[in-house]
Formats: structure tokens, C-alpha cells, sequence
């Protein structure tokens, strides 16, 4: 099963300034190029409809052609810069709106401009829109940003793909706009410490449920894991699951760069794999893409509200703090409910690094770390 969602915008939100995360990496945006990004839902690009969708401040136009492969190009015509998407889409090129050049969807190259007579020169075929490599993986369409003016990777690293356990499962998707910079949507998605007060729902548990916690951490390649674990007792959906199977509940939790979370859940032969990605679209603007898949016998009627009830208290949450953050105040990172915080801030760095000098990445964790922290 499949549904829609069409989303919690903030865009209405006043600009928040770009003085929050980005002021780490002085000179550009703070974006993490040459990398997978979810753009738009799969559903949003049916038939020859066009969509958009901005990813790291590029404007992009999005669609399908008449084979069924997603494609992605810059919204931008080549020849006056008018978006391509104003423009016309027959299922196999796309023709600008302004002079009717037309382009190919999957590669960007210009296949005709109409005033050219047999007289001009042009090489027709040189000219090209810009154009991005495109992907389909659970419900949604992944773009690779690659800088402007640079080469892409040869090989492509693969799209990410969520976990799956079985053959027959459900599927929800919700998302929900941040007014934040990027790195603020995802040191709020791994900030243990805000559950008791932000998350206070009767579903879920009470602010004095706050209690010590003792997790277990390791490296793994971009990113760090909550290594596998037995969930919190306190948490009513860890209960109901135990309560199903009669089987133990374990918990494991990954972070990835540029910006995934994973959480996979199994008991006995109940499993629940969720991932949620944050993706800057401006540098004053994130988007939180939320995707379970499960095969608990509960419909996806009962389990979105609880997730969007979730989503949108983060999202309450974080419309305040950009109020806040407008201002350019000095902010804290402690340990150890901000070291998860600390280690995407060095695995970015680190990445940046190895990626300027060319050498291997220099991960910031030695081996497995345990933190504390009340929640
Ligand atoms: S601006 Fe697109 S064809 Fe001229
Ligand atoms: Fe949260």
C-alpha cells in the first residue's frame, strides 16, 4: 500500500538568515554536493506532467518520459534562462516556452532550434541544458547533485534503498518543511535530549518518564550507528511489539552522510524499517522526507497520524527556533546529548577534507563510543 501526503509547508515562514549552520563553513552554503537527494514523491511526476522541485538552490524540472524513466533537468534554458518548465514536455524532449528550443530529457541535449536555416553553423547537438542523474527507490525520485562546473564520479555511488524484510509490507510517506538550514534539521533529527518536552503525546510517553540512558555507539562508513539494542521500556510502540511476537525488540539506529537516518525495529518475524532524510532546498529552507516501511498487522490508516503528529511537533519546534536563530546567536554543542551533533559536524568536515585533498576520509570516531544522557 502507498498513500500520499501532501505535506506541511513552512514556506509562508519569513526567511530565516542563513547566519545558523552554515556560518561552519565560511565561504559557500554549507551544502554537501555530489550527493543523493530525494526531490519529489514519485507520484508527483505521472503521465508527460512536468514538476519542480529546488534541491541545494538549484531550481530543478522534474518528469517521466513515455519509457518511465524519471528525469531531472535545470530549470533553466540554456539559450535566455527562462524555466524549462513553463515550456512543453512530449514524452521524450522537453521544448522551451521562449524560442521553442527543444532539449532531451534524459541528457539535456538540444535536439532543434527552430530559427536556425539551412545557412547557420550551429552545431545543434553541442548545446546542452543543464541535467542530473535521476533515480527511482521507494516512492521517490533521488537526484545526484553534483557542484555546477564539476565532473560527476565515475562510477555513480548507488541511490540509497530502505530496508526491507520481507516480501509483502506497507509503505507511508510524509515530509514536512523546516525554515532552517540543513544542519539544524539534521542535529534536531539526532538530538536525543528534546523528546520529553517536544514530544510530550499520550501515545508515547509523559515528560516524567525522563530517565538516564546508557547507548552504545560505533563508526561505520559516513556516519555512526546506535548499535543494536533493546528499545526504551517506556515507549508504547516497543510494548505493542512485544506484546505481538512474545519476542524480544531490538533497535538499530544509523546515521549516514549527507543526511540519512535509518531505524530498523525486528521482532520475532515483525520487523519496521523507517528512514528520514533531511535535504537542503534553500540555505534558510530543509526538508524532512519520512518513509516506514512494516509488516505489523496495522493499517497505515493508524500509523500516519501518529507520525505526522511527531513530524509536526519537530517542525513547531524548529519554526520557533529559526525565529531565534535570526538573530545570529552563539550556540552550544555539550556532551553527551550533543555529541551526535559534534560527529556530523567532524564527518562533514571530514569529508570536505579528504575530498579537497583527494585522500581517504578521516573518520572522527576511533571505535565504539558509549554516551549518557537523561531522556
Ligand atoms: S530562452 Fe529557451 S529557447 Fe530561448
Ligand atoms: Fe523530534
Amino acid at each position: 500500500m502507498n498513500d500520499s501526503f501532501s505535506g506541511v509547508a513552512v514556506s509562508s515562514i519569513a526567511a530565516a538568515s542563513d547566519a545558523d549552520g552554515s556560518r561552519n563553513f565560511a565561504g559557500d552554503l554549507g551544502f554537501l554536493w555530489d550527493s543523493w537527494y530525494p526531490a519529489i514523491r514519485s507520484t508527483a511526476i505521472r503521465g508527460r506532467r512536468l514538476a519542480t522541485a529546488m534541491l541545494l538552490e538549484i531550481p530543478l524540472v522534474l518528469g517521466r518520459t513515455d519509457e518511465g524513466k524519471a528525469f531531472a533537468m535545470r530549470d533553466s534554458c540554456p539559450h535566455r534562462g527562462i524555466p524549462l518548465s513553463y515550456g512543453r514536455f512530449d514524452g521524450k524532449a522537453v521544448e522551451c516556452g521562449y524560442h521553442g528550443w527543444k532539449f532531451e530529457a534524459c541528457t539535456g541535449r538540444c535536439v532543434e532550434i527552430p530559427s536556425l536555416t539551412s545557412q547557420d553553423k550551429l552545431k545543434v547537438e553541442r548545446i546542452f541544458a543543464g541535467h542530473f542523474p535521476c533515480e527511482e527507490r521507494d516512492g521517490y525520485v533521488w537526484v545526484y547533485m553534483t557542484q555546477p562546473g564539476t565532473r560527476l564520479p565515475d562510477p555513480l555511488p548507488a541511490a540509497p534503498v530502505l530496508s526491507v524484510f520481507s516480501e509483502s509490507y506497507k509503505i507511508t510517506h510524509l515530509d514536512c518543511e523546516l525554515p532552517s538550514h540543513v544542519d539544524q534539521g539534521i542535529i534536531g533529527l539526532m538530538d536525543p535530549a528534546h523528546g520529553p518536552f517536544v514530544h510530550k503525546s499520550w501515545f508515547w510517553r509523559s515528560p516524567h518518564s525522563i530517565h538516564a540512558k546508557e547507548k552504545q555507539f560505533e563508526p561505520i562508513a559516513n556516519g555512526f550507528r546506535m548499535s543494536t539494542h533493546t528499545p526504551s521500556a517506556n515507549s508504547a510502540p516497543y510494548k505493542l511489539l512485544k506484546l505481538m511476537t512474545g519476542e524480544g525488540v531490538s533497535t538499530t539506529i544509523d546515521f549516514v552522510l549527507p543526511n540519512l537516518r535509518t531505524e530498523i525495529t525486528r521482532s520475532g518475524k515483525l520487523w519496521l524499517s523507517s528512514r528520514a532524510t533531511v535535504t537542503p532546498v534553500r540555505r534558510d529552507l530543509c526538508r524532512i522526507d519520512f518513509v516506514a516501511a512494516y509488516n505489523l498487522p496495522i493499517p497505515v490508516t493508524i500509523v500516519r497520524p501518529f507520525a505526522k503528529t511527531f513530524l509536526r511537533q519537530d517542525q513547531e519546534t524548529m519554526i520557533q527556533q529559526a525565529e531565534g536563530l535570526k538573530y545570529n546567536p552563539r550556540l552550544m554543542l555539550i556532551d553527551d546529548a550533543d555529541r551526535q551533533a559534534k560527529w556530523y559536524f567532524a564527518l562533514k568536515a571530514s569529508l570536505l577534507e579528504s575530498r579537497r585533498t583527494g585522500e581517504a576520509m578521516v573518520h572522527p570516531m576511533s571505535g565504539p563510543v558509549t554516551l549518557h544522557w537523561r531522556s
